[in-house]
């Protein structure tokens, strides 16, 4: 939900805020702008990506040692020019770039438009620039303290960053439940970030703001105080990832590139977490709260998109493995809906991005009525482990494409270790399972690698579905939640509609749909419901749907009734959904490119949702 990007220092800012807003375009790309201080601040907004921009700044004035840039996922007003950031005060001296939305700027807008303020956007992001030059006009204080007290009278969520034409030679970022990475770069340059793309190529020493901070840049020096004007010295920490990470390294597009990575992401993930040959684990998560999960009486998951339907494998695998209740919750409707909970429960909140506004929030809720927390995530430093009491980090790499392939498969990889870790310390599991269950895990890279031989077949079969309007995805137990996942890839990014359902429900209402041009996707791999799904095919086969099947290496029942299969290793079935789901987010992409869709950039989508 919209990235920001800002520098500081002897490079040229505009190359560098350029490049940045294509790496947070993953974020939102309904428009782009840059301000770039020179003398005078040099202002330019497009609607559309940064390429738009780009070409809209070609020939203009773009030299600048002091800028900040800007890619919009709208929120307050249309996504046009007048609404694009950055926005300027009134004077049209100080500008300012927001992730995040402020929700009294109605009332903020009103009192502002009685003392003379005229507003030139929708947005809400330009009633805080108004407000913290009417601050400083009214009190006569700096720019830093406006800042401060400015923010002190909003309510909602931001990431932030402020430059003036009075003060050339300062940048103050601030934010409040939207992420924000400071970098410490050569001779007292600074970069500032939603995520830490833009500024890896430059430097790996960076520091994290904290929720209710502002970092004040001036004169090549950083120092960090708190909204309540508390001093704090800034933790720097330095960066893990590499530049080859957020890169396509050869491939079309980065969904492709991730989908690809996925031996070495589940290896990457499960890598040092146990020991086959003891059949121990290596997870602080398990050792330092072995107390809580010996005693807890229910997990809830909570989650968005494809992390809760991770969630949903997480269910089967705890309630499996470990035989402990489960209950999985759309964070978005858990917030909301005043559940019970208490402080024997255990949360588990996934996430990729490790922001999502309304993941956060149920983590908030739970917090407050005693639960424990373990977060999941993705992102390094984000705010979700940062709210969590525990949680494991998913060692997936930087995940691009908005439609999430590999985190996916790290999230379900991390969640099943968790299971057996569960399962043991409450006494379900005996070392002896333990060491078959690892030695199995640790065949799943090899087999993710095989399972994506099928990518020839798949482009084949993407030619012939690529027209339809419609899908169906059917899967049991394991199969179920990858079929719900298998669908959702779909929708995303080819805007096919499609549906997931457990097979047997079919036939409770979607067989209806079914005639010669639905294509039904089937998981149908060997498991204790093979039999039952091969009925569902039947019925399916009955009313002329196409049948698209995953089964299983050898499968020769399925492989007579579908119109086409698609073969992927044996696994037992509690990790099959990591085999299982790589034809199906193949598929997805095939069509989608057969479509002509912008795969990696799909519309109306972003990959970090900031917002409710
Ligand atoms: C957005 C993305 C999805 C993602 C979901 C949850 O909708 O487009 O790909 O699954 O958010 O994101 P999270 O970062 O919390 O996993």
């Amino acid at each position: 939900m919209c990235g920001i990007v800002a520098y500081i220092g002897p490079r040229e800012a505009y190359p560098i805020l350029i490049k940045g807003l294509k790496r947070l375009e993953y974020r939102g790309y309904d428009s782009a702008g840059v301000a770039l201080l020179n003398g005078d601040l040099n202002i330019y907004k497009k609607k559309g990506k940064v390429s738009d921009l780009e070409e809209a700044t070609k020939g203009k004035d773009t030299h600048s040692h002091l800028g900040m840039g800007h890619t919009r996922w709208a929120t307050h007003g249309e996504p046009n020019d007048k609404n694009s950031h950055p926005h300027v005060s009134q004077s049209g001296d100080i500008a300012i770039i927001h992730n995040g939305i402020i929700e009294n700027y109605g009332t903020l807008k009103e009192e502002l438009i009685n003392r003379g303020h005229e507003f030139k956007s929708d947005t809400d992001t330009e009633v805080l620039v108004h407000l913290i030059e009417d601050v400083q006009q009214n009190t006569g204080v700096a720019l830093d303290e406006a800042v401060r007290l400015a923010l002190q009278e909003v309510v909602g969520a931001y990431a932030i960053v402020i430059i003036s034409k009075n003060d050339p030679t300062k940048m103050i970022g601030a934010r409040k439940g939207s992420p924000m990475v400071v970098g410490i770069g050569e001779d007292g340059e600074y970069f500032i970030a939603s995520d830490a793309t833009p500024i890896i190529e430059y430097t790996k020493n960076v520091t994290y703001l904290n929720d209710g901070e502002i970092a004040f840049i001036k004169d090549g020096k950083l120092s960090v105080k708190t909204i309540n004007n508390v001093e704090k010295t800034p933790y720097i920490e330095t960066l893990e990832m590499n530049l080859e990470a957020i890169e396509k390294g050869g491939y079309e597009h980065f969904m492709l590139k991730e989908i690809h990575e996925q031996p070495r992401s589940i290896y990457d993930s499960l890598r040092g977490r146990f020991n086959p040959n003891t059949g121990s684990f290596a997870m602080r998560s398990l050792k330092e709260y072995e107390g809580k999960i010996k005693n807890l009486n229910r997990i809830i998951i909570v989650g968005c998109g494809t992390s809760w339907h991770a969630g949903l494998v997480g269910e089967y695998l705890f309630e499996d493995i470990a035989r402990i209740p489960v209950e999985v919750e759309y964070a978005s409707e858990f917030r909301y809906r005043n559940p019970v909970i208490n402080e024997d429960d255990l949360v588990i909140a996934i996430s990729q991005s490790g922001e999502t506004a309304d993941t956060l929030a149920a983590i908030e809720l739970a917090k407050e009525k005693g639960a424990t927390i373990f977060g999941l995530c993705n992102v390094v430093g984000s705010s979700i482990p940062r709210a969590s009491h525990a949680g494991a980090y998913t060692h997936a790499g930087p995940e691009i494409g908005v439609a999430s392939t590999k985190a996916f498969t790290a999230q379900v990889s991390i969640l099943t270790l968790w299971a057996y870790g569960f399962a043991e310390i409450r006494g379900k599991a005996t070392k002896e399972q333990l060491r078959n269950a690892f030695a199995e895990m640790e065949t799943i890279p090899d087999k993710v690698k095989k399972a994506l031989e099928c990518e020839a077949q798949v482009i084949e079969i993407a030619r012939t579905f690529s027209e339809v309007h419609n899908a169906l995805y059917l899967g049991r137990g394991y199969g179920f939640p990858v079929a719900l996942e298998g669908a959702l890839k779909l929708k995303e990014i080819s805007y096919i509609h499609a549906e997931g359902y457990p097979a047997a429900e079919m036939k409770h209402g979607p067989i209806a749909l079914i005639d010669e041009n639905m294509p039904v996707v089937v998981i149908a791999t060997k498991g204790n419901i093979y039999e039952k799904v091969i009925s569902n095919i039947q019925e399916v086969k009955a009313r002329k749907g196409k049948i698209i099947a995953i089964v299983t290496e050898g499968d020769t029942k399925v492989r007579a009734m579908a119109d086409y299969t698609i073969e992927i290793p044996e696994t037992s079935e509690f990790l099959e959904p990591l085999v299982s789901t790589i034809p199906l987010q193949l598929l997805s992409y095939h069509v989608a490119v057969n479509r002509g869709c912008n795969v990696d950039q799909p519309r109306n989508l972003a990959k970090s949702v900031t917002v409710e």
